[in-house]
Parts: structure tokens; sequence; C-alpha cells
């Protein structure tokens, strides 16, 4: 009875010591600092050099100077822009497959991905099932929500659009080019309008790819006897959209159509990222991520 107790002993202490070794050995990991925290920008990318530097990249550094715990990295969805800029330019950008690959590899244990999109339409939604093929791979794995998700967001955004139009006359107009999508969240654009109009006059929202389009808004200019309309990208970028199909001098631009139609026409090329009021709303989005809440504090 009394070998049976000595060897429960001799067993327990050695479990205890062994226990208290692997203890030791995990806080002494925390302690050395081995916490890598990243956030991974998601855009969809553009060709155009001068409007990325002062859209996509400013929106980047503006989160890299307000989370410097985190260090902050870059991946285009598009790989015909991730292609060009390859070949092109001899610039290398990963996608967000690659980019959450290497930082899975560097050990990180911390990453918040957040989407420069405007509305939570198919590009954000692939970059959700990306994100979810990471699952387990690090500690902590968060999406933060573009621009346009919940109603607080329509506020937001509509406020700090303001800061950019100018000041409109009876006949004039601002009319905003968003991008449009077959997918569901192309009913962002009629929310947008919607909020949008409750705050100031005269502001139309159009779309190249979905609804409403350039008719729809013509009839709407033409009923409010609109005489002069200033053309807005409502997209992040003033890239190809903006600077063809909006400004361009072809003839299916919408700046030619609607000369056409007897309007004068202005054109502003600056993207929603040059507005430090995106900027802003950007940061705020990783900040709802960091602090558990990345749908919104009204969603949850
Ligand atoms: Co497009």
């Amino acid at each position: 009875m009394r070998r049976y107790s000595c060897m429960f002993l001799v067993v327990l202490v050695t479990v205890l010591i062994i226990t208290g070794c692997a203890a030791q050995q995990a806080s002494g990991t925390r302690e050395q600092g081995l916490d890598k925290k990243g956030i991974l920008v998601v855009s969809f990318g553009t060709s155009y050099a001068d409007t990325r530097k002062v859209t996509i990249e400013a929106c980047e550094n503006r989160i890299a100077e307000h989370f410097p715990g985190y260090e902050v990295r870059r991946a285009f969805t598009s790989s015909i822009i991730r292609n060009i800029l390859k070949d092109r330019d001899n610039i290398l950008v990963d996608s967000p497959e690659e980019a959450l690959t290497k930082m899975k590899e560097e050990g990180f244990t911390e990453v918040i991905v957040q989407p420069l999109h405007i509305i939570t339409g198919e590009e954000y939604t692939e970059v959700l099932e990306t994100v979810a093929d990471f699952e387990g791979a690090f500690e902590k794995l968060v999406v933060g929500r573009p621009i346009l998700t919940t109603i607080d967001d329509y506020k937001a955004a509509a406020e700090a659009l303001k800061t950019q139009l100018p000041q409109l006359k009876k006949d004039q107009a601002v009319v905003l080019m968003g991008h449009g999508t077959p997918h569901p969240a192309n009913a962002s654009y009629s929310c947008l309008q919607l909020v949008i109009s409750d705050m100031m006059p005269n502001v139309f929202v159009g779309t190249v790819e979905g609804y409403p389009g350039l008719d729809d808004v013509t009839a709407r200019l033409k009923e409010a006897d609109i005489k002069e309309v200033t053309l807005v990208p409502y997209m992040v970028v003033a890239g190809d959209h903006a600077q063809n199909d909006m400004a361009g001098d072809e003839d299916d631009s919408w700046k030619t159509i609607l000369k056409k139609e007897g309007f004068v026409v202005k054109t502003y090329l600056h993207g929603l990222g040059e507005n430090p009021g995106y900027q802003q709303i950007y940061i705020n989005h990783v900040q709802d991520c960091i602090d558990g809440y990345p749908m919104g504090h009204q969603a949850e």
C-alpha cells in the first residue's frame, strides 16, 4: 500500500513538473512578443498609377498610420490588373489568397482583412470565400465591411461625400457614377440615392453596369429642370470607368450623351479614395473588427 502511494506521488510530481514547464514555455512565447498583427487591404486594383497613388495607396497609408501595431499589406482581386502591372510596370501585387498564404507562413497571429469595396457585392463575397479557406490558420482572422453595409454606413458615406461636392444652384446637379452589378447588392445604389436625397437636393445616383442606368438618371434630370451637370465617380478609384465611360470623348461616354441631350457637362476626376472622409470610414471599419463588431455596432 505504501509502495503504491509512493509511486503515485512520484507520478504526480512528474506530471506537475511537466505541466509547469509547458505552461512556462507558453507564457515565455507570449512574453517574447511573437504576436504578429497585420491588416490586409483588399481592393479591385487599378492599372492607372496616378489615381492608384492618391486613392488605394492613400487609404493603405492612412490605415497604417492609424494602426502602428499592425503591418499593412496590399492585395488586388483583379487578375487582369495584377497581370498588366506585372508585365507592363514590373509591379508585383498579391491576390488575397497569395497575401494570406504569405502571412500564414510568416507566422501572423492576427489578420484583419479590410476591403476597399463600396458594396457587399460579388467582389466582397469572393473575399469572404477566400478568407473562409484560411479558417484556423490564424488565432484571429476578421473581415471588415465595405462602405455601404449598415444604414449608419450609408449616412456616414453620404456625409463624407457631401464634403467633396460643389455648391449647387437650382438648375445644377451632380450625377454620381457608381459601378453597378447583376448581384443583389445592386440595391445599395437605390438606398444610397434615398439617403443622399434626404440630405441634399439635385444629387443623382447612376451606374455603369446596373440600375439605375444613365437613361433613368437623364429622365430625372429633365424632370428637375437641370441645365448643368457635374459628373462624379462613385468609385474608390478614378480609373478606367471614370476616365473613359464617364468623362471620355467617345460617343458612348456619359459626358458625350448628356451633352447631346442639351446639358452643360463638367467632369470631376477624383476617386472616393482621395476623400479623407472615406479614408476615415475604412479606418473605422478596421477599428470595428479589432473591437469585435465587424458588421457594425448596430447590427450586433
Ligand atoms: Co467594371
